[in-house]
């Protein structure tokens, strides 16, 4: 049975009145930013993923995400009886028409891990009805939609664009911010398989974004753009890092000559730091890198900023180890900062974890300070982690200033004197402390 016009025109309606029901696979950072979205433009959605007490949380509207408007949304829509959250895959796919897919997709020995994507889709086609439609969202080496839609017509033998319809559209939000940047902030990137595919996509985007989507010509070039993006940040990262390390042997800094420089507009100088996290940026060029090296091509600027990149917490430990290398006494530190970026409750590879290693390697006790976390399982057990600053710096003859949370911008050296038995060196790893403040205390800062 073909999609007439008229029911694509329709979408938007059928969405609003729940004729048309939502269904979400992975409720982590990106799922629940999509759900909160979705609620917000009035669908109702069924939110599935495979972690108990996620599902929980949602249907008892104990829910832990900190992400600004999503809260209010899902415990209305509960509620309202719009949203609930099921284990059951094959169950939210049976029971929605629109299905979209937002589970992590990882790298193993320098390969994309797509088992989490191949398994919601093996669920999802379970269910498959004629006319359904879905909608991929996480990042993905170049040429997965393909494969992907290859996979949905041999198992289930229906036909894209004909029988069901398939989206890539990749998510480009920041965390602390994700409902924002979908509803106003950027563009959505839109591709699909094919006229009606495509088609499909713009009346489903524009539902949830005031600004008017980008419909790339191939889901190809969509999954290339956005590895792209994050190729772009970790390249530019890398030569900021770089150029720091210059010029902390020139005696120069970086943060006066990046600010100079910047005032030309064609030159866009990153921030220099002790090192880059998160789920995206140190991913993406990995994927990239699969993909040129399928094809025979050397990506080595791709390479080499991973390289560069990856090496910027043992770079800045060894820093710190000259500074103290005269003093005879054993040393402990303090790192500020387990968050991967400033404001935000999210840690996944975060470069704090090498810093800690390397600390740990030279024989220095470790505490760490973030207003996020209280405990981590990832750390060594020898680590403290604490929410309290004062009680942190209390011990340490060594801050680090691994995260640009807003909190730490105006320590100063009055701070640390008064609150650390011993007068401390502090290390700033983000270029976030005003030089002006540290007349007392030795300050070291990255690129400086
Ligand atoms: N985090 C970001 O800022 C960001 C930004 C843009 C794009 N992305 C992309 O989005 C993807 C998802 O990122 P995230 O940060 O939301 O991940 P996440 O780890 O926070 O959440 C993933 C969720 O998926 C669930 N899940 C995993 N496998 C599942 C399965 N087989 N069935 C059902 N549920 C399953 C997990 O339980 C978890 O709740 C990333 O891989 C990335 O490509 C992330």
């Amino acid at each position: 049975m073909l999609v007439k016009t008229e029911e694509i025109e329709d979408i938007p309606k059928d969405i609003r009145t729940g004729k048309k029901i939502i269904s979400i696979y992975g409720l982590g950072f990106v799922g629940t930013a999509i759900t909160a979205v979705w609620l917000r433009a009035g669908a109702t959605v069924i939110a599935a993923d495979k972690n108990n007490k996620i599902v929980n949380s949602i249907n008892y509207k104990k829910i832990a995400n900190t992400e600004p408007k999503a809260n209010e949304a899902f415990i209305e829509a509960v509620n309202n009886k719009r949203l609930f959250a099921t284990r059951n895959i094959k169950l939210a796919s049976k029971k929605s028409q629109i299905k979209i897919i937002s589970v992590p997709v990882g790298i193993k020995n320098d390969v994309a891990d797509l088992s989490n994507v191949h398994s919601v889709i093996n669920d999802i086609i379970s269910n498959l009805k004629i006319n359904d439609i879905i909608i991929v969202t996480p990042t993905v080496p170049i040429g997965t939609s393909n494969q992907l839609i290859r996979i949905i017509e041999s198992k289930t033998k229906m036909k894209v664009n004909k029988d069901f319809f398939y989206i890539y559209s990749p998510e480009r939000i920041a965390i602390g911010q994700a409902v924002s940047d979908i509803e106003n902030n950027y563009p959505a990137i839109i591709s699909g398989a094919g006229k009606k595919s495509v088609k499909i996509a713009r009346k489903i985007f524009e539902m949830i974004s005031s600004k008017t989507p980008i419909v790339m010509t191939s889901t190809k070039a969509a999954e290339a753009e956005k590895l792209i993006e994050g190729l772009y940040r970790d390249v530019n990262i890398a030569l900021a890092n770089q150029i720091a390390i210059l010029c902390e042997k020139e005696g120069v800094n970086i943060w006066e000559i990046r600010n100079a420089a910047n005032s030309q507009p064609f030159s866009n100088i990153h921030k220099a730091g002790i090192g880059v996290g998160g789920y995206c940026i140190p991913i993406y060029p990995r994927l990239l890198l699969q993909t040129a090296k399928n094809k025979g091509i050397n990506l080595n600027l791709a390479s080499i900023s991973r390289e560069i990149n990856e090496a910027m917490p043992a770079h800045c430990v060894n820093r710190i180890l000259t500074e103290i290398k005269q003093r005879n006494r054993k040393n402990k530190a303090t790192i500020l900062g387990l968050s991967f970026r400033g404001n935000i409750p999210d840690k996944r590879m975060s470069p704090t974890y090498d810093v800690v290693n390397e600390l740990l390697a030279n024989n220095i006790k470790v505490t760490i300070h973030d207003p996020f976390f209280k405990r981590d399982s990832l750390l060594p057990k020898s680590v403290k982690i604490t929410n309290n600053l004062k009680k942190a710096v209390r011990n340490a003859d060594i801050i680090i200033v691994a995260t640009n949370h807003n909190q730490y911008n105006k320590l100063n050296d009055e701070f640390f004197i008064k609150n650390s038995r011993i007068k401390p060196i502090v290390f700033d790893g983000r270029g976030i402390l005003d030089k002006k403040k540290f007349t007392n205390i030795k300050l070291i800062t990255i690129g400086n």
